[in-house]
């Protein structure tokens, strides 16, 4: 049988959701933080007519894209936009240009799963700092920089936990972080806090700070594959040299450029999640749980143990829920994503059935 090299054979692969389910039972997705409502009309329009190019190459810069997003979110002129197959494809990429081994990825203690691979796959070493009450802490962070920090993220709102922090600690951590160490802010739900966060894609003119953006959650398109990034010139043009330059679709072109253009359904959508996940959050209260302060389109649900946390998730299962089982010091913990009204409702039954049945 061929062998991988020995560096491939001991990487572990990313763990997606377990999506399994005993047959006939109807999955109702809400292990993934995809949006609760398909992309705006208009995104159906545009990919039908992109097929007519279906016989060229996709434009290897985005550039339709690049002029609609740098409206859409008042992009400074200077600095560039790349566009990847999700953001994760540009964080797979931005570790592995900037990080090699020996050298450290620095993040917080529940910083999105992903990062921990990206590192692992780069050969470096993979540091994380304490949170205060599942909230990154900015002084814990810049404790954990050694010689060996090389790269820094910071996923604002967070994922699994859906906390925020201000912006004027992102901008407190740039200023006090060495100016080789890049600072990567991964704002993959920052279109769900955009309403009372004002924005950091300034601080990319510093040349030593990189802003991620996705339209896999608040536009609804995450089967589409597009994240886009504001990165300095000098950081692009090393991107530009590992990435494969007809990554982008012409579907996803032309999907995204529609999505982003209909900001109208984006923030309505944004508005409608929002609602939604706070009126189970109040369902959950309600019920004697405990729910972290949520930024975006998930909540983080803590239940009374890990034992709990298992048994609801397989209990959720078994009626087609599917949601995210925590691991470590989170197992205690379900991540839900919020769906429909009716789905959410019913859910939230489910729940209450669970939590007085295993009071007794
Ligand atoms: C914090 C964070 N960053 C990045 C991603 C990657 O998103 P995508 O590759 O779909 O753009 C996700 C997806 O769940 C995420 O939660």
């Amino acid at each position: 049988m061929p062998n991988p090299t020995a560096y491939v054979a001991a990487l572990a692969p990313y763990q997606l959701a377990d999506l399994k389910l005993a047959p006939g039972i109807e999955p109702i997705m809400l292990a993934q933080n995809e949006s609760l409502r398909a992309p705006s009309p208009k995104v159906a329009e545009a990919i039908v007519s992109a097929a007519a190019c279906g016989r060229l190459y996709p434009d290897p810069n985005c550039d339709e894209l690049d002029s609609v997003l740098r409206q859409a979110y008042a992009l400074p002129d200077q600095d560039r936009v790349l566009v990847g197959a999700g953001s994760m494809e540009l964080i797979g990429v931005l570790i592995r240009a900037y990080v090699g081994p020996g050298d450290e990825v620095l993040t917080s203690e529940f910083a999105y799963g992903y990062f921990s691979v990206a590192t692992a796959i780069a050969g470096a070493d993979y540091v994380q700092a304490v949170e205060r009450n599942y909230t990154p802490d900015v002084d814990a962070l810049l404790a954990k920089v050694t010689a060996k920090t090389k790269l820094v993220i910071a996923v604002n709102p967070g994922n699994p936990t859906g906390t925020a922090i201000p912006n004027s600690e992102i901008r407190r951590l740039r200023a006090v972080l060495p100016k080789d160490v890049l600072l990567v802010v991964d704002e993959a739900y920052g279109e769900f806090s955009d309403a009372w966060q004002e924005p950091v894609f300034d601080l990319v003119a510093g040349g030593d700070c990189v802003v991620l953006r996705t339209l896999s959650k608040a536009y609804g398109m995450a089967a589409m594959r597009v994240g886009w990034g504001y990165f300095p010139q000098a950081v692009a043009e090393n991107m530009d040299k590992l990435l494969n330059p007809s990554r982008i679709s012409i579907i996803s072109q032309k999907a995204a450029l529609a999505a982003i253009l209909d900001q109208g359904y984006m923030r309505e959508t944004v508005r409608l999640t929002l609602t939604i996940a706070d009126e189970f959050k109040q369902a959950m209260l309600g019920f004697g749980l405990s729910v972290a302060q949520s930024h975006t389109n998930f909540i983080l649900l803590k239940l009374a143990s890990s034992e709990q946390a298992k048994s609801l998730e397989v209990a959720l299962r078994g009626q087609g829920y599917l949601v995210r089982p925590m691991r470590g010091s989170l197992s205690d913990c379900l991540r839900i994503t919020i769906g429909e009204q009716a789905v959410m409702q019913k859910l939230a039954q489910l729940i209450a059935n669970f939590v007085n049945h295993s009071d007794q």
